[in-house]
């Protein structure tokens, strides 16, 4: 049947209406009039997926793969869709009327310092939208060129070898760290793979070069271990760390608490802009990280405590003027919202990859704290996903 999309949802696909009933269509355009089929019938919405397969120039997997969203819509288009969002879900879930908002762009491709490859045998690849369909991918251009070459070999090695199940390749400044989980033999893993990468991971085990990577971010070092987070597209994650430091350097603090710190290096960033920066992190190979990173940048006063944020953060002595907070996309907790009420802390700054969960969150602590900035990052371009940087103020009032 023939749609009209009319406007696009907060994951990148359009919406048209069928008889008044919604119905979500990936990978088209608005104004575009299409040919769909409907794949999913609820009682709300539909899902609906075009006849006619989109192209893009710089993937021939675009109208299957999960990985990009948005990446038939120009650069501008994706920023002006990014900021309409944004804009859309604070004027639905906030008191914000977010007019004016500024995004920083972003290189297109090549950019991600990480990937998750699936392996069936002698394919490797993505997962379909929505499935668990193998989409056999042997380039992805959004990925580093130093991962492009590796997943050449690794897709040369499957097809000889083929019990591999999952592979995890992470490029950090030059170097790189390969995971690999199945139920190959492990000689021929180490034979093939050892002069290529700085780090070899198999089931769990490093059975070549050194356990971590480095890499140098606004003139810090970090190392980063097989399980660490760290933000995907260096150049993006730089703008988002200057952005927080821009505003910790105006803001005069004594002590600052770095919530989910993962490696340590907002805390370590902005460490010379406080007297004492405390961070908490729940995984303990990034706590552990984050101490070894301050030593490697002679930075002495730095703290990391490992748990729940919830739970740690009771137990605090030091009274903190600023909170920073880089949550997952599920937010922050309600126990942490109600600490957050409680404690009247002077400035929070909260870095954002959900715009969704950040709008709720700002509403949830509107009663104690203003916001006053917002800027966004987009560090994820082809892709719905964006983050956010915010600074809210305890209200006079309090
Ligand atoms: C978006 S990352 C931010 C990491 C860090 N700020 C950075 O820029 O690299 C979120 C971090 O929160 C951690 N995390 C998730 N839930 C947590 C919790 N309940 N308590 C403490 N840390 C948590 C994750 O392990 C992850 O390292």
């Amino acid at each position: 049947m023939e749609v009209k999309v009319i406007d696009y949802d907060h994951q990148g696909r359009g919406i048209a209406k069928i008889d008044n009933k919604v119905v979500f269509i990936p990978k088209v355009k608005v104004g575009e009039e299409v040919s769909i089929n409907i794949v999913k019938d609820k009682k709300r919405y539909s899902i609906g997926k075009r006849c006619n397969p989109l192209k893009v120039k710089y993937c021939p997997y675009y109208q299957t793969c999960g990985g990009c969203q948005i990446g038939h819509l120009t650069y501008e288009e994706q920023l002006e869709y990014k900021k309409n969002t944004v804009k859309n879900i604070f004027s639905k879930y906030t008191n914000y009327n977010l007019n004016n908002l500024e995004i920083i762009p972003t290189k297109c491709y090549n950019y991600r310092n990480k990937v998750t490859y699936h392996i069936k045998e002698d394919k490797l690849g993505y997962y379909e939208e929505e499935s668990n369909n193998l989409i056999e991918v042997d380039k992805c251009n959004l990925l580093d060129s130093n991962i492009i070459t590796l997943t050449a070999s690794l897709n040369s090695f499957i097809k000889v070898h083929k019990k591999l199940t999952k592979a995890i390749i992470k490029s950090l400044d030059g170097k790189l760290m390969l995971i690999l989980e199945g139920k190959e033999d492990k000689e021929s893993i180490r034979e093939f793979f050892s002069s290529l990468v700085s780090s070899l991971y198999y089931n769990n085990e490093l059975i070549s070069g050194v356990p971590s990577l480095m890499i140098e971010v606004l003139s810090k070092k970090f190392m980063v271990r097989k399980d660490s987070f760290f933000q995907v597209n260096k150049e993006g994650v730089s703008l988002i760390y200057k952005e927080v430091i821009d505003i910790v350097k105006k803001l005069n603090s004594n002590i600052i608490y770095d919530l989910y710190c993962g490696t340590g290096t907002i805390s370590l960033l902005v460490s010379d802009y406080a007297k004492k920066v405390i961070g908490i992190e729940v995984v303990e190979d990034a706590v552990r990280d984050a101490r070894n990173n301050a030593k490697l940048n002679n930075i002495t006063n730095t703290e990391f405590y490992l748990g729940d944020v919830s739970k740690v953060i009771n137990k605090l002595k030091l009274v903190p003027d600023t909170i920073i907070l880089d949550p997952p996309r599920t937010g922050i907790s309600k126990d942490l919202i109600e600490f957050l009420l409680s404690l009247k802390v002077k400035n929070i700054i909260y870095v954002s990859c959900n715009p969704l969960t950040l709008a709720r969150d700002i509403n949830l602590l509107d009663s104690c704290y203003e916001l006053n900035y917002i800027k966004l990052v987009d560090e994820f371009p082809n892709t719905y996903h964006l983050e956010s940087i915010t600074l809210l103020n305890l209200r006079k009032k309090n």
